[in-house]
């Protein structure tokens, strides 16, 4: 490791060791306006050369157009990565505002074998279940996952917005290595039922969208003024009109603890997540998304920064003080099943 690679961190008890920081690639896809696609594999091979070794994506990014964009990546240096991807969640082409969600067994095994094509891999190191559906026992669901572990299809297993209740039901089944939430200065609830959970069970913690989808680093103010037409941020509550403008005022303190570190607002943002591993007493390998060699430079210079228990304290009321929802519809969250 050299000054500059990120330290690295165990995906759960059983889990593989890898970047503390890894990298989400939904954005090189799908969710948040055009893509340079010469800068996104610049942006993958930077990211390796810093020591980010996990690397994100699901089925679900642009109907498998994410996957098939990382395929050669992955190939090129399959040694090296760690390959993360999901089921359960489809978005009909002729309504981008829906989510359908399955969990059932036939539904798993066609996805399990759709995404290994795209990927052109023989096997998958870490699969998530993206979402959960209600009607079936998570105990089914995974118990299917772990028959994709026994049949060399998976390695290592994850759950994406679940509860602390579900953990426990999944774990009991077969070990999970990480679960896979929204966690950031902005987006804290997992903190009262999942994460002491996963302490317990020596499960990890993947933090999505850890930049508040960018909004953390004051790179946009508002989404419907900033962000291009079609971009998924338009849809978010709190990135739009008053909440917006409240949720911006937010941003003071972070950028009082920046000044003070001469860092910027997203790597300040990063460091909060990842101090949750101290401060919870867990791994925690945030995957902060983006398509630009120079920020994946940037973001994971975050790893080195230690913020005191002052600057903590500044930034802890930030959370209960955000106006709007995570997602227009919260029902397709782990929110309310707690
Ligand atoms: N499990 C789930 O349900 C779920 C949900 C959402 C996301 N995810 C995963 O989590 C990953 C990360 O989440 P996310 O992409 O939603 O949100 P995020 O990491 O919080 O933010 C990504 C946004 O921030 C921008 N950004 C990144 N670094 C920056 C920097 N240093 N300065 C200014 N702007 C910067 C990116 O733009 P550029 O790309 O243009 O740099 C992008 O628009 C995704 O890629 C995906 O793999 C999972």
């Amino acid at each position: 490791m050299t000054d500059s690679t990120v330290p690295t961190a165990r995906l759960g008890d059983d889990g593989p060791e890898v970047g503390v920081q890894g990298l989400g690639c939904m954005g090189m896809s799908f969710a948040y306006g055009p893509t340079d696609t010469d800068a996104s594999r610049a942006t993958l091979e930077r990211a390796l050369e810093l020591g980010v070794t996990l690397y994100d994506t699901a089925d679900a990014y642009g109907a498998g157009e994410n996957e098939r964009f990382l395929a050669p990546f992955f190939k090129a240096h399959r040694e090296e990565v760690v390959v993360a991807t999901k089921f359960a969640l489809s978005i009909p082409p002729d309504d981008p505002t829906r989510r359908i969600i399955r969990n059932d067994a036939p539904y798993i095994r066609e996805a399990v074998e759709a995404s290994l094509r795209r990927l052109d891999l023989d096997v998958i190191d870490l699969y998530y279940m993206h979402r959960r559906d209600v009607n079936v026992p998570i105990e089914e669901t995974v118990g299917v996952m772990a028959d994709l572990v026994r049949e060399g299809k998976v390695k290592h297993l994850g759950l994406s917005e679940v509860t602390g209740g579900e953990l426990r039901a999944a774990q009991a089944v077969h070990p999970i290595a990480a679960v896979q939430s929204e966690w950031s200065l902005f987006s804290r609830d997992i903190e009262a039922g999942v994460v002491p959970a996963a302490r317990e069970l020596g499960v990890a913690l993947v933090p999505y969208s850890p930049l508040g989808r960018g909004f953390l680093t004051g790179s946009f103010a508002d989404a419907d003024q900033d962000l291009t037409q079609g971009d998924f941020r338009r849809q978010q509550p709190r990135f739009t009109g008053d909440n917006a403008a409240a949720n911006a005022a937010l941003l003071a303190p972070v950028r009082t603890v920046a000044e003070a570190h001469g860092a910027t607002l997203g790597q300040i943002a990063l460091a909060w997540v990842q101090q949750r591993a101290r401060v919870h007493g867990l791994p925690v390998i945030p995957i902060p998304g983006t398509r630009k060699p120079t920020r994946v430079e940037e973001n994971t210079g975050a790893t080195r920064i230690v913020l005191t228990e002052d600057e903590l304290s500044l930034l802890e009321p930030i959370a209960e003080k955000v106006a709007g929802d995570r997602y227009a519809d919260m029902t397709f969250t782990s929110a309310g099943r707690e």
